[in-house]
This record gives structure tokens, C-alpha cells and sequence, in this order.
């Protein structure tokens, strides 16, 4: 039950060597020092079992209703981490069919008006559960989602009552409009602790009551998360494996090769890689380091999911500017091993070669393959295997990344708790909604987005 890096193809000849990354060491011992001297709250969320049992309390409740979709209303931080544990941990995603005992989960992080338009036409609105989750209480998106279906909940009901008894609002314990509508209009809720920002905050009731409602194994989880924190906590700084990822990202950044690629062998994997993409994005991409001097500095994460896009991006990576740091993310045990029947007439190659085979040695001989051909072109690979694809091997991954984030954050000097770039966007979209208090941004913004009439286009 561990979660192995290998950096062994991390260093080939044109960027960092194994040397650059080992003389880097103090640099990254004192990185190390500094976050141990003041661990974050986050990195103790596997130990509060004190939150947990909150949503186990309310979960119980919910269960109690006659409901077969349980919905979360939600954007970023407080939306992708319940993305990422339902389609790791179960069975087929967010398309599993719901069954007595288990509700269907649907993660609705949008406001486009044509997504939640087929939403509302294809679930009984009367059979939801929805869970209204903003740390700051004060997110547009979220709030536009929270009126149009409790009034659609409220009008199916004609009651006020019946109606709030489908909500659950999960934010800030004392701060933020959410926290305020919940005490005025009696709403059951669930704390965000104050000290946990958003994409950290997956192991919270952010994705703790949605983890529960769906009969996933939360104290796995948890356990999975205090493992890896414990034993990074424990280790020497030599053997940090956290701290080791973070320092090889950064040295290629610095070195110019500022694209991460997250390539998980596994469909489950997906969403779980687009959590860490915007941990890793948010939290490292800066206009200004901790002394304030403007650095513009930052790593693009992107996705490619095997073996799927083996047959859509590796053209490039393999071939395209060497620009890149790819880490595999591989299932130790897969949980079926899928033997291919043979069929067909003898001597077909294609078929000859999966005689007695099986469908996990085929993923990893895939994912062996890509390595080794990226490998081969000198492009940078890291392996970070999961032996299992289970809550106690997901909840270790969530901690590992959020500590190697941590780690990056400090080895660029910014800080990974701060989103000024997104806020801005905020405060945009609400002067242009005309809410009152940020007009007086509207006439940067009209100048910022004016265009020129000459350089449109049409077909
Ligand atoms: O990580 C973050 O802080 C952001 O992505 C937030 O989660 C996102 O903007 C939603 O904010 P809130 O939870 O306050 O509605």
C-alpha cells in the first residue's frame, strides 16, 4: 500500500542532469524546512475525523429522502476534487446508473445555459439532492446555479420547507453570503474549515459528504491522505518524494521546459488529473514572487489520458519542441485483468499477439511503449504509480500532489494559497453584471475588451 516517483528517465542529456538535480538538494531541504516549520492545516485534513463525521451525519439524512440524484452546484476548487473521487472510485464514472442504495452523482461546474437546460430536462428535479459548495460564499457561478434550481425545487414542491430540505450548503464557517443565506433562511450546512482554500480543500466536506452520499470508502480516503502526509513528514529530506517531483518540475522550468504533462494510464484517472491541474496552475502561475517583484512565472499543466491519447498528442511530444516534462501515472493492480479471448482465424498478427493475453498487460505494455519512445527522443518522463486504483491509494495521490504543489510554490518563490489572476475575473464579471459596488471598474474593463471592428471575421 504505497505510492511509488520514479525519476530514473527524469534527467536525459539537454536540460538538467541527475547532477543539477542532486547539487539542488540544500536548495530543496530548505524549502522543506520552511513548510514543516508551519504545515498547513490541509496536510492534517486525513486526521479530522471530526469533518468526516459531519458528513457521515448529514449523509444519513439525505438518504433518508426519497432522492436519486445527488447533485453539487460548485465551480474550481469546489467542484473538481468531487469530479475527481467519483470517477476514480466508481465503477464506471459519473455515467454509472444510480441503484437504491447509491444515487447518480452529477458535478454541475457550469453555467452555460444549453448543459444545465438538458440537466433540468433529464432528471426528475423533485429526486435531487443539491449540494451548494463556495468557500467565499460569494462565487457568480455558483450563485446563479443555487437560484435557478432551488426555485425549480421550490416550484415542484409549492413549498419553501420542502424545498430546503433538498439543499445542503457547504462554505466558510462564520464568513461569505452562502454562510448568510444559510442562517437567515434556515439551511442545513457543512463548514469549510477558514484555514483551507479551495483546491485544497477536496478532503473537506467539499468532497467528503458527496464521497459519502455515494457509498465511497471515506476513511480509506483519509487514511490514504495521513499516510502520505505522515511518512513525508517522517522521512529525510533526501528520500521526500514529494519534494523530489517538485525540485525535477521546477529545474525543467527554469531550464525552459515549462509544460507538465499528467499522463494517467486509466480512464478513472481523468478527472482526478484535471483536479491537479488546477493545483498546479492556479497555485504556481504568478505575476509576483513573495517579495512582491514581478516574476511572471509558472509551469502549463496539461492532460493526455493512455492509451487514449497515444493516438492524439504523442506525435507532438515525442516529436514536437522539446519543451516538456511528462509523468505517467500508472495503477500497480488493475482490479479486473480483462483476459482477450481469441477468435478469428489463426495467423492475423494483430490478433496473434493477444492470444492469452490480457487487457492490463496490454495498458502497460502501451504505456511502457510511450515511455520508452518519449525516452528515446530525450524528452523527460517520471513515473508515479498508484499500486491500486482505490480510496486509500486516491487519498494518498490528493496528498502528494498537494504537498509537491506546496513545495513548487516555494522552490519559484510564490505563493500557492493566493488566485489574484482569477479574482480579477471575478470582479470583472460582476461589474458587468452590474452589481452594485464594482461599477467602477467597468470603464477599464470596456477598454481592455474594446475591439477593433476590422478584425472580425465571418463564414
Ligand atoms: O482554488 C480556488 O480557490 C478557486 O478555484 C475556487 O475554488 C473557485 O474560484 C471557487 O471559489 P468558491 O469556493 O469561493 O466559490
Amino acid at each position: 500500500m504505497a505510492l511509488k516517483l520514479h525519476l530514473g528517465g527524469c534527467f536525459p542529456a539537454g536540460g538538467p542532469s541527475k547532477e543539477d538535480f542532486l547539487s539542488a538538494a540544500p536548495r530543496a531541504a530548505v524549502v522543506r524546512d520552511e513548510h514543516l516549520a508551519d504545515v498547513p492545516f490541509w496536510q492534517r485534513l486525513g486526521g479530522r475525523t471530526d469533518l468526516l463525521e459531519l458528513c457521515q451525519n448529514r449523509s444519513n439524512q439525505i438518504r433518508q429522502e426519497e432522492f436519486d440524484t445527488f447533485v453539487v452546484l460548485g465551480i474550481g476548487g469546489s467542484a473538481l476534487g468531487n469530479s475527481a473521487l467519483i470517477e476514480s472510485l466508481s465503477p464506471f464514472g459519473q455515467e454509472w446508473a444510480p441503484t437504491p442504495d447509491r444515487p447518480r452523482i452529477i458535478v454541475l461546474d457550469t453555467i452555460d445555459p444549453d448543459w444545465l437546460k438538458g440537466f433540468l430536462d433529464s432528471v426528475s428535479i423533485e429526486r435531487c439532492h443539491f449540494n451548494v459548495i463556495s468557500k467565499s460564499g460569494g462565487t457568480i457561478e455558483t450563485a446563479a446555479q443555487f437560484l435557478l434550481f432551488y426555485d425549480a425545487v421550490k416550484r415542484a414542491f409549492d413549498s419553501d420547507d420542502a424545498a430546503r430540505a433538498r439543499f445542503t450548503l457547504t462554505t466558510d464557517p462564520k464568513a461569505g453570503h452562502l454562510r448568510s443565506v444559510a442562517q437567515e433562511c434556515g439551511f442545513e450546512t457543512l463548514p469549510i474549515p477558514a484555514e483551507v482554500g479551495g483546491r485544497f480543500s477536496v478532503l473537506t466536506p467539499v468532497g467528503l459528504l458527496m464521497a459519502e452520499v455515494a457509498g465511497l470508502d471515506t476513511e480509506s480516503l483519509l487514511a490514504g491522505a495521513s499516510k502520505t502526509a505522515n511518512s513525508l513528514e517522517a522521512c529525510k529530506p533526501e528520500s521526500d518524494a514529494a519534494l523530489a517531483w517538485a525540485l525535477a518540475h521546477v529545474l525543467h522550468l527554469e531550464a525552459g521546459r515549462p509544460i507538465h504533462v499528467h499522463f494517467p494510464y486509466g480512464h478513472h484517472l481523468r478527472s482526478l488529473a484535471d483536479w491537479y491541474l488546477q493545483l498546479w496552475a492556479e497555485s504556481l502561475g504568478k505575476r509576483e514572487d513573495v517579495k512582491g517583484d514581478e516574476v511572471f512565472v509558472g509551469p502549463t499543466p496539461t492532460r493526455a489520458v493512455g492509451p487514449t491519447d497515444q493516438h492524439s498528442q504523442c506525435q507532438l511530444y515525442v516529436e514536437g519542441p522539446d519543451d516538456k516534462v511528462h509523468t505517467f501515472v500508472r495503477v500497480g493492480e488493475p482490479s479486473w485483468s480483462g483476459n482477450i479471448p481469441s477468435a478469428f482465424v489463426e495467423g492475423i498478427p494483430a490478433f496473434e499477439a493477444l492470444k492469452g493475453r490480457t487487457l492490463g498487460e496490454l495498458m502497460e505494455a502501451e504505456r511502457r511503449g510511450t515511455e520508452a519512445a518519449l525516452r528515446a527522443a530525450g524528452r523527460p518522463c517520471a513515473v508515479l504509480e498508484l499500486c491500486k486504483l482505490d480510496a486509500f491509494h486516491v487519498g494518498q495521490y490528493i496528498m502528494f500532489c498537494e504537498i509537491a504543489t506546496a513545495y513548487a510554490g516555494g522552490l519559484m518563490r510564490v505563493n500557492p494559497y493566493n488566485q489574484p489572476g482569477v479574482e480579477a475575473g471575478k470582479v470583472a464579471a460582476l461589474a458587468l453584471m452590474g452589481v452594485e459596488g464594482y461599477q467602477e471598474h467597468l470603464g477599464e474593463i470596456s477598454a481592455v475588451l474594446a475591439e477593433d471592428e476590422n478584425m472580425s471575421f465571418s463564414c
